[in-house]
């Protein structure tokens, strides 16, 4: 009986329209109990308690294993280091490609833009008045957000102080000086704040991030001058922690940047801590759409930079799930709005999949991911010739450096497969409407499956097809007895905490029964056709 909860079976996907409606992670409770098969209230109680412990474990380790080995560590990673010869000729290349998108991107009303400006934005981009001289003619403010809770996702809530006033800024003391007569806000006994603002509330990530401090000082003569005033909001943030993960990117500094900067079109200034030149030079488009202004390197900047208005810290949501929230995302921007942002960013043509059907006699095009470290999907080619069969254009690749190729080929497809990985993040590309396929393997993985990339997909508003392998479609058979835990009683992998599950859930190789297969491919196929 136990083993019910334990063993997914994989049965043929239902009818179609089946899909579970968004918003299902809050309610984990509610619903997993339903995909486990049980009825039992004694079995919700368990799964829930168990759910939650499994937020604790996420909360302390990296989902995606591989980039634990580069915490802390500022050296680009293999993946980055190329030819440097040929790296400034792609940069260079790159750079007018961008240049040239953002002038148009300029001339049409950006998504961005389209949000209304409010009363915050139009005292920000004013010019610059005397306020360095007076201090005190604008209020001074200060909002921090530090207690936020998330039931079951505690990373999700990093601290994020917002500023008004005479901000400024001295990357050589990593201060913020908060020019503040009337002592607004809660300071310590040295009047001073400190944050180390990386958008993952992660204690194991956080001794590696800059600390800032916000010193709060009485008047204007106590602070530094200013050598540089700027008439936009400042935003500080670090991109230390698991950064070059592709789904770390993207849940905690992408996502999060978009999220606190997206409606201010560009009129803002970015001050990155733990700057790492390769990764902001990976993300340049990304960048360069979001701020009309150079980056400034805190770690390195000698200036003091004066501003009327700052952020210390970023906004984040769940790991690539962005909900409504009066404070943290009162536009109320989902993931479909950053998948357009990114389209635009990078030049990405198709918002929506391929008409498919006698008319067009388009065939629909599949990208299958390959992994070549762990997690491999042993008969790819087996897997490539059925869908092919079946009657999809078939690529197969793996995701590198190179973020606005990959994106181009991934936007390309209708239907994008792959096992249970960092590059499944890549569906962010995707157009509007397009299908995920996701290969979950072996050892009771539901939790990450769903919370890292099958709810994040239907609220990208894809469509999403999960194939859960059975005991025969895993290298695990090969290593372990079948009356061992590993397939009896997965979860007491789980319960081993992370190196367990690093070590025999994580390193395992699949290889997929196609006869089993076929079913749920012929399920994305329909998806694609409704
Ligand atoms: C955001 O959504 C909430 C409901 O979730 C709604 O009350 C609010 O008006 C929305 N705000 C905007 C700016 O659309
Ligand atoms: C593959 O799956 C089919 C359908 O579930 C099953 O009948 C068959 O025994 C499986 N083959 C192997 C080798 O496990």
């Amino acid at each position: 009986m136990s083993s019910t909860a334990y063993t997914r079976p994989s049965k043929p996907p239902g009818p179609a329209g089946e899909r579970r409606p968004p918003r299902l992670a809050k309610e984990l409770g509610r619903i997993e109990p339903k995909k486990l098969g049980i009825g039992l209230v004694a079995g919700c109680c368990l799964a829930l308690l168990t759910y939650i412990s499994f937020a604790r474990l996420f909360a302390i380790y990296s989902p995606v294993f591989e980039s634990t080995s580069l915490v802390m560590k500022n050296a680009p990673p293999a993946s980055t280091q190329q030819n440097p010869v040929l790296a400034q000729q792609q940069s260079k290349a790159e750079d007018e490609k961008d240049v040239g998108e953002d002038e148009t991107d300029r001339k049409v009303p950006s998504f961005a833009e389209t949000t209304e400006k409010n009363e915050e934005e139009e005292t920000v981009t004013k010019p610059c008045r005397s306020f360095i001289h007076t201090g005190d003619e604008a209020e001074a403010t200060i909002s921090c957000d530090e207690n936020g809770v998330d039931e079951g996702f505690p990373y999700a809530r990093p601290p994020v102080c917002e500023l008004t006033g005479d901000i400024r800024i001295s990357p050589k003391e990593k201060t913020m000086f908060f020019v503040n007569p009337s002592s607004a806000g809660a300071f310590d006994g040295n009047g001073e704040k400190k944050i180390r603002p990386y958008a993952r509330k992660d204690d194991f990530l956080l001794p590696g991030v800059v600390e800032v401090i916000i010193k709060s000082v009485s008047s204007p003569a106590i602070a530094p001058a200013c050598t540089r005033t700027h008439n936009v909001p400042a935003v500080v943030f670090s991109v230390a922690g698991y950064t070059d993960n592709f789904f770390h990117d993207n849940t905690d500094v992408m996502i999060p940047l978009f999220l606190t900067t997206s409606h201010l079109a560009g009129e803002v200034q970015f001050l990155i801590t733990n700057f790492k030149p390769w990764w902001v030079h990976k993300f340049t488009p990304l960048l360069k759409k979001l701020s009309n202004y150079g980056v400034i390197n805190f770690d390195k900047d000698g200036e003091v930079h004066c501003f009327r208005r700052g952020h210390l810290g970023l906004y984040r949501d769940r790991d690539l799930i962005i909900s409504p929230h009066p404070t943290r995302n009162p536009r109320n921007y989902s993931m479909v709005d950053y998948n357009r942002f990114l389209r635009r960013a990078f030049g990405l043509p198709r918002d929506s999949p391929a008409v498919l059907g006698d008319k067009t006699g388009a065939k629909p095009k599949m990208l299958m991911i390959e992994r070549k470290g762990t997690r491999k999907l042993l008969n790819l080619h087996d897997v490539a010739a059925l869908c092919e069969d079946l009657g999809f254009a078939v690529t197969v690749a793996e995701a590198g450096a190179d973020v606005r190729g990959f994106a181009e080929k991934v936007n390309a497809a209708d239907v994008l497969l792959a096992v249970h990985g960092a590059g499944l993040t890549n569906q962010i590309f995707l157009p509007t409407g397009a299908v995920l396929v996701q290969i979950v393997p072996w050892g009771k993985m539901d939790w990450m499956a769903t919370n890292f990339y099958g709810q994040p997909a239907r609220d990208m508003r894809l469509r999403y097809v999960e194939y859960y392998v059975s005991e025969e479609e895993t290298t695990l058979k090969d290593k372990y007895p079948r009356d061992h835990y590993v397939f009896k009683d997965p979860m007491a992998i789980h319960a081993q905490g992370w190196p367990a599950l690093a070590e025999i859930v994580m390193k395992q190789d699949v290889m997929v029964n196609v006869t089993r297969f076929k079913p749920f491919l012929l399920k994305a196929l329909d998806e694609l056709q409704e």
